[in-house]
């Protein structure tokens, strides 16, 4: 029997300087897609794959993401006065039992490993979730809870990857490759971010990963890897021979939110698979496509 997945880390303390000046003076996972924030979908996401304990790694400036799980009293109060049905359940539905996320600092921004660190007395001994809020993803089945799945049958590290065309290797987390059995790929090996001609394949890691406590004392060494940041992908690398650990072809489509291409695109994505918008949003577009030099 394997342990349970209850857990949850969030790094969202990056400074979201690619998106200045919406992220001036708002937490850039705050940044809505149609009309809720990355970090709800992130919550969202983890919460059906039932996990129920969340960690937020923040920094400075972050305050936001903790309100908004908060519950709004005054907002819910005038909108029970004012007969708001609809917004109030909204409210309801999405509010976090009392408990349920705890945040801590990354006082200095020494990289994803770092900060997953910082977050060591929430993990302990316990397997746990990591999902970055800049990654979104559509699919059929929750990303969180497909790596989910895979944890329970193999007990070991389980991370989302995607194929990326061999020139942008340099952006990722990039595979060595091992077996492969159906979307399950054994992983060999992991690199941070190498050059095309250095890449061991064209797998990349994208931000959903399920891992084992035993990342912990990798991280612990602050070795210094791509970028002379303390990297995740490096002391994942460490684990691999030693438990099970797989890549997952996840079914679904990753946008890449921390960019404006990926961002903009994730809008009408989301917004074509809402029955409320999709009529509007397919005919303005045609509009914009077709008409526009
Ligand atoms: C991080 C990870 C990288 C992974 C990527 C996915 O990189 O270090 O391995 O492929 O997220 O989005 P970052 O985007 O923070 O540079």
């Amino acid at each position: 029997m394997v342990k349970p997945l209850r857990k949850a880390v969030l790094p969202v303390a990056g400074l979201g300087t690619r998106f200045l000046p919406a992220t001036k003076a708002m937490p850039k996972e705050m940044l809505p897609v149609v009309d809720k924030p990355l970090i709800q979908y992130a919550v969202d996401e983890a919460r059906a794959a039932g996990i129920d304990q969340f960690c937020m790694v923040t920094g400075r400036g972050k305050t936001a993401l903790i309100d908004h799980f908060d519950i709004a009293f005054e907002l819910e109060a005038t909108l029970a006065e004012r007969g708001k049905r609809e917004a109030l359940a909204l409210l309801r539905e999405e509010a976090m039992p009392p408990g349920s996320i705890t945040t801590v600092r990354q006082q200095v921004p020494l990289g994803l490993g770092h900060a997953i660190w910082c977050a060591r007395s929430f993990i302990g001994d316990d397997p746990f979730a990591i999902l970055l809020p800049d990654d979104l993803v559509l699919s059929q089945m929750p990303c969180t809870a497909q790596l989910a799945k895979v944890y329970n049958e193999t007990g070991g590290n389980v991370v989302a990857i995607s194929e990326v065309p061999r020139e942008q290797t340099n952006r990722y987390g990039i595979l060595k490759t091992g077996k492969v059995e159906g979307d399950r790929v054994e992983v060999l090996g992991l690199v941070e971010k190498p050059k095309p001609e250095d890449a061991p394949s064209n797998f990349s890691i994208i931000g959903r990963y399920v891992l084992l406590p035993e990342v912990i004392p990798f991280l612990s060494r602050m070795e210094a890897g791509a970028g002379n940041e303390v990297q995740l992908t490096d002391a994942m690398a460490k684990m691999i021979g030693k438990m099970p650990f797989h890549g997952l072809k996840f079914e679904g489509q990753r946008f890449d939110c921390g960019d404006k291409a990926g961002f903009l695109e994730a809008q009408i994505a989301f917004s074509l698979v809402r029955p409320d918008l999709s009529p509007a949003v397919r005919e303005f577009l045609k509009k914009y496509v077709t008409e526009q030099p």
